[in-house]
């Protein structure tokens, strides 16, 4: 059977104080409803609506990219008139599933069963076993034990009030019959709203079945309201992605500081430390060593590589048994090959480095291409940018860049070949031998340090100094 899921997100959100809309607030740096959408592509449904209302075009702007279609619900009359406005385009034979763009823990497999129960011709509403149930609707039960209504907090009798297991607000039913179900709703309620809940009524009415599925994770049916809600979904959110890494074989030295925002997979025995922050596609082989605060985006860094403290990896690919950092930046567009080692305080930007080469302190190597086994020494730079456009540098195999050389691209450095501590190269130098340029050293014979001045004579100093000369 075709699934059709609608996705409410017209609300306002003002618990937020915020000129974002509820459903973009940020969770693992992406919005609400982006994690819900997730959710229901993961369903493979036909359709997902998104039925949306306050900060629309920011909303439809923000998503943009996903394939979803928009739904305009104008004025926000409850979320029983919010379903029912996707109603619309959804044919009878379909089974719906309401899902919320501000309640982002929910995952693809506690919504099966629902599914199943749907496809079977049955309404289906996912409750939650809370201590403290105050705020939530409650799931009402016969005599035989069978759901009978969904009663809203302000509208509930004292009995009600009781009841601890609650709505989650997510339901799936047939399309043709919570049509129905929904033609039939009414305002009869203190918030003079239509109720999605009084479809249950509705069904009971009419002679169908009513099923409830109590979730195993309440943490899946947390509502977005605020900032502390906000944080508390951002925390069981990180607490999960941990555990994943864990479960996949990875120690992680704190499982409550490592900050997992995308789509990250360990080998076995990965090692990250406190703080790191883990952002997109990330690909961690077996062995790798991952240092306290690190960042590491979109890369992949193979089997055996250890990364030191406070070193940032974007948009790289590093090869095995390599060691990075302390204090390093790799920065998109890099491949380092095995073994290779980048020191502190060193930059790397759009460069292919050899096997075995080192860059170990204070450099920056940007649009490079460095063969095998190159040393760039200490307070190296490829002077990549002539303040209008970007060149190559080449250093081939086995070469030597003696420290503080400042290699002025487009340059090659040929194979085995050696620069001088110091040098400015700007002409290709040759292989296998020495290439240096070097000012003549001089000593000034009797000069003498300048002594302390007092504050007038400093001033007058200065105003020599400083003076334009007259024309
Ligand atoms: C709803 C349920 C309640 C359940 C609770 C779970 C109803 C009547 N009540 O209550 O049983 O325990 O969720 O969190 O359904 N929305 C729209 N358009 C509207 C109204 C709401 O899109 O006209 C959206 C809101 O943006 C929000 C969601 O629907 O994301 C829920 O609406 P809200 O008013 O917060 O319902 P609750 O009172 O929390
Ligand atoms: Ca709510």
């Amino acid at each position: 059977m075709q699934l059709s899921v609608v996705i409410l997100a017209a609300g306002q959100g003002k618990r937020m104080n915020s000129d974002l809309p509820k459903v973009l607030q940020p969770l693992a740096g992406q919005p609400l409803l982006q994690h819900v959408i997730h959710t229901a592509r993961a369903l493979a449904p036909a359709h997902i609506y998104v039925v949306y209302g306050h900060g629309g075009a920011q909303v439809q702007s923000a998503l943009s990219h996903e394939p979803v279609e928009w739904v305009l619900q104008a004025e926000q009359l409850g979320t029983g008139h919010a379903v029912m406005q996707a109603m619309c385009v959804i044919p009878d034979d379909h089974t719906v599933l309401v899902l919320y763009g501000d309640v982002p823990l929910i995952r693809a497999p506690s919504l099966q069963g629902l599914l199943a129960s749907a496809e079977a011709g049955a309404l289906a509403v996912l409750t939650v076993e809370l201590d403290d149930a105050a705020g939530y609707g409650r799931i009402v039960r016969g005599a035989d034990g069978r759901v009978s209504a969904i009663v809203e907090h302000r509208d509930a009798n004292a009995d009600q009030l009781r009841i601890r297991e609650a709505n989650s607000g997510v339901l799936a039913a047939p399309a043709g019959r919570l049509r129905e179900w929904l033609l039939g709703l009414g305002r009869n309620n203190t918030q003079r709203e239509y109720f999605l809940t009084d479809v249950v009524a509705g069904a009971v009415t009419a002679g169908y079945c009513v099923d409830s599925i109590k979730t195993a994770r309440s943490s899946e049916v947390l509502g977005v309201n605020d900032k502390i809600q906000l944080a508390q979904v951002e925390a069981l959110y990180r607490r999960e992605r941990a555990e994943e890494l864990m479960l996949a074989g990875a120690t992680l030295a704190d499982p409550a500081r490592i900050d997992i925002r995308g789509d990250v997979q360990v080998g076995r025995d990965v090692y990250i430390d406190i703080n790191a922050v883990l952002i997109g596609t990330v690909r961690l082989a077996a062995g790798v060593k991952i240092g306290p605060n690190c960042m590491i985006i979109n890369s992949q860094i193979e089997a055996g590589t250890e990364v030191f403290a406070n070193s940032i990896i974007d948009h790289a690919v590093v090869a095995e048994n390599c060691r990075i950092g302390p204090f390093a930046r790799v920065r998109p567009d890099t491949v380092l090959h095995h073994d290779v080692h980048i020191g502190n305080f060193v930059e790397i930007k759009g460069s292919e480095i050899g096997a075995g080469s080192k860059v170990n302190h204070l450099s920056y190597v940007g649009d490079a291409q460095v063969g095998s086994s190159v040393n760039v020494g200490a307070g190296s730079v490829t002077c990549n940018y002539d303040g209008h456009n970007k060149w190559p540098t080449i250093i081939e195999d086995r070469a030597f860049i003696g420290s503080g050389s400042m290699l002025v691209a487009p340059v090659r450095i040929g194979a085995g070949a050696t620069i001088g501590a110091g040098s400015t190269i700007t002409h290709n130098a040759p292989d296998a031998e020495l290439t240096l340029t070097r000012a003549k050293q001089t000593t000034v014979a009797g000069w003498t340090r300048p002594e302390k001045q007092n504050v007038d004579a400093k001033a007058a100093t200065i105003d020599a100094a400083l003076t334009p000369p007259k024309k």
